[in-house]
């Protein structure tokens, strides 16, 4: 993966203006310094979203979504900070030059570059075939099963003929030879036989990743058969935890969420009948890698998986990784058929989006799974069951969602609101339970801790973007502020920064921020650069809020210092002490700006 300097990364972002940059996605009208627009990244009816020239920057108040051109494309266009910076680049006119590579790097990308080659070759063979007389099995096996020839293009369906061994012997002639064929998974090379191909006699489903490029193949027996279906192992280029089948085509999908079933058919299935956000995992169960790639693209996933036992074990698993990644999760249910693929097959796509909009809400799903392993007419299992639904309630920290569902649940099951109420509060209050007892009493501290740390937060961002608009405030502020008083890691990386550029002379805080590739942080950062200021009009409310933020953030910063502070370090304890005397002369005096 290139890697650009931070010098060539502000001259490509500096060529552009963020205005115009936006400007060709969202209509943008000035107001005052800043111009307005809806904002792309959620909806809503009167504008906050914000574009600042002089930061060459935007912000959105609604959603906080934010950051420079180069986040802009990144976020509106699903693209990595290297696209971004290449589209930008284009815009410019300027090159960007093609990077030096050690040997061992070099060769590792040649490598890389050549099984995608392969895998591409192979994808073109498949799909010939598919096409051509000897593939009219397969032709017949997939129309079959209700696929248009455009679909079947989208999706580059192929065929692997009956000889066993003909991929293998044109990829040779292509000039591949039998060790690099071998990494590339789609041929196994036998002593005494040669080169066999890992497919054949089999209907293939390409595996694209998000940027298009082939990865490997699923191959399916076309009737009965073992295995049903056979899928390229995982290679250099092919890593199953971290790619979906169809998200190639669903990241760029304008319809809301994202449909994650079990099976290539499932997906290609509901493209053809217009859902093009459906997304599978390869023949693998969902993991982390894949929670966190479709948190890229979307923050609602509807599992739609098989009606099955194991389809809800699916699900189950599916639900808490989903969660842990930020995304909310809704099931959708495709009783009485086996799956979305029959489903669409028998109802169509109308009952499909009835589906969708009637999605189950996760918890109540899991509840009602667990339902499942109780005997509700045995008393005691019973009292088990609402036992295990207000532990299960205790998950939600904030008193609001934990009480919308206990009445909920309440509903579902006819048991009184108070009654389950109570015994939510009694489960969270009995002390000392271990750890899946969060008792209602911390929560509630825990919502105080956190809405401390949220205004210390809040100082630090104010702090910053007070410094970026008005640098002559730099002078007041330095003896008493210093990058070190962030508290917050990433807060403290763009402090340094921003101070840095300060004391060269050149404040430019769209430059700070693709000093980070990572979008969430780019957006983050945004957010310190963009804090909403307070009404500070005249002269003395101005006085009264700097001094305030001043204290505010050196408070937090000496308070975080003597918790974390290492007791033989003289230094530091010294630095605090003074740091502590300094504070209290600011509060005594009267806190002028000239
Ligand atoms: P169809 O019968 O073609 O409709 O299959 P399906 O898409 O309904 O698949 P199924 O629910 O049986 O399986 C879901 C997914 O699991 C498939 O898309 C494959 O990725 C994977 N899978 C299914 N059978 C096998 C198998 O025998 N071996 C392997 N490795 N993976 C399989
Ligand atoms: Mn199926």
């Amino acid at each position: 993966m290139p890697y650009y300097s931070d010098e060539l990364v502000e001259e490509v972002r500096s060529a552009n203006d963020i205005v115009d940059v936006i400007s060709g996605y969202v209509r943008l009208q000035k107001k005052g310094r800043d111009y307005f627009g809806l904002c792309p990244f959620h909806n809503e009816r009167s504008p906050s979203f914000s574009v600042s020239q002089g930061k060459q920057m935007y912000y959105c108040f609604g959603c906080g979504a934010g950051g420079n051109a180069l986040t802009f494309l990144m976020q509106y266009e699903n693209a990595t900070f290297q696209e971004a910076l290449e589209i930008l680049a284009q815009k410019a006119g300027i090159d960007l030059p093609k990077q030096e590579l050690s040997g061992k790097e070099r060769q590792e990308a040649d490598r890389r570059a050549r099984l995608l080659e392969i895998n591409k070759v192979a994808a073109k063979y498949f799909y010939a075939q598919l096409r051509m007389e000897q593939g009219q099995r397969g032709m017949e096996y997939f129309a079959n099963r209700g696929l248009s020839p455009e679909i079947m293009k989208k999706f580059g369906l192929g065929y692997s003929n009956k000889f066993s061994d003909d991929l293998y012997q044109y990829l040779r002639k292509q000039g591949y030879e039998d060790g690099i064929l071998k990494d590339s998974g789609l041929v196994t090379i036998e002593e005494s036989r040669g080169g066999r191909d890992k497919f054949w006699n089999r209907v293939m489903f390409p595996i694209m990743d998000v940027n298009h490029r082939v990865i490997g193949f699923g191959g399916r027996v076309m009737g009965e058969g073992e295995p049903k279906y056979l899928n390229s192992p995982e290679t250099k280029i092919f890593d199953k935890s971290r790619n979906l089948y169809g998200l190639n085509i669903a990241r760029s999908s304008r319809r809301p969420g994202i449909l994650l079933c079990e099976g290539y058919m499932d997906v290609i299935a509901l493209h053809q009948a217009g859902f093009d956000n459906a997304v599978a995992s390869l023949g693998t169960s969902f993991t982390q890698g894949h929670a966190s790639l479709l948190k890229r693209y979307t923050k609602e996933v509807y599992c739609t998986f098989d009606s099955d036992g194991a389809g809800t074990k699916a699900a189950l698993r599916a639900i808490p990784i989903l969660k842990d990644a930020g995304i909310s999760v809704k099931i959708i249910s495709m009783e009485p058929y086996k799956d979305p693929d029959e489903f669409i097959r028998n109802q169509g796509a109308k009952s499909y989006q009835e589906r969708i909009n009637n999605a189950k809400n996760s918890f109540m799903f899991e509840i009602e799974a667990l339902e499942r392993e109780f005997d509700l007419q045995d008393p005691e299992s019973k009292t088990l069951f609402y036992n295990a639904i207000a532990e299960k309630i205790l998950q939600f920290e904030e008193e609001l969602e934990r009480d919308n569902y206990i009445e909920a649940v309440a509903k579902l099951y006819q048991i009184g609101y108070e009654n389950l109420r109570k015994l939510v509060m009694h489960l969270g209050t009995r002390a000392g339970f271990g750890r899946e007892v969060r008792s209602l009493k911390s929560g509630i501290n825990e919502n105080k801790k956190k809405a401390k740390e949220d205004g210390i937060k809040q100082s630090q961002r104010l702090m910053l973007t007070w410094l970026i608009e008005m640098p002559e405030l730099f002078e007041v502020v330095t003896p008493y502020i210093q990058p070190e008083d962030f508290t917050e890691e990433l807060y403290q990386k763009a402090a340094k920064e921003v101070f840095a550029q300060y004391e060269n002379g050149e404040l430019n805080p769209a430059k700070i921020i693709s000093m980070f590739t990572d979008e969430e942080q780019q957006s983050e950062i945004a957010g310190l650069f963009h804090a909403k200021l307070l009404n500070v009009e005249t002269k003395t409310e101005r006085e009264k809020a700097l001094k305030e933020t001043i204290i505010k953030v050196k408070e937090s910063s000496i308070s975080f210092r003597s918790h974390h502070l290492d007791p033989s370090d003289l230094e530091g304890l010294q630095k605090l002490v003074a740091d502590k005397k300094r504070l209290q002369e600011l509060l005594g005096v009267r806190f002028t700006l000239e």
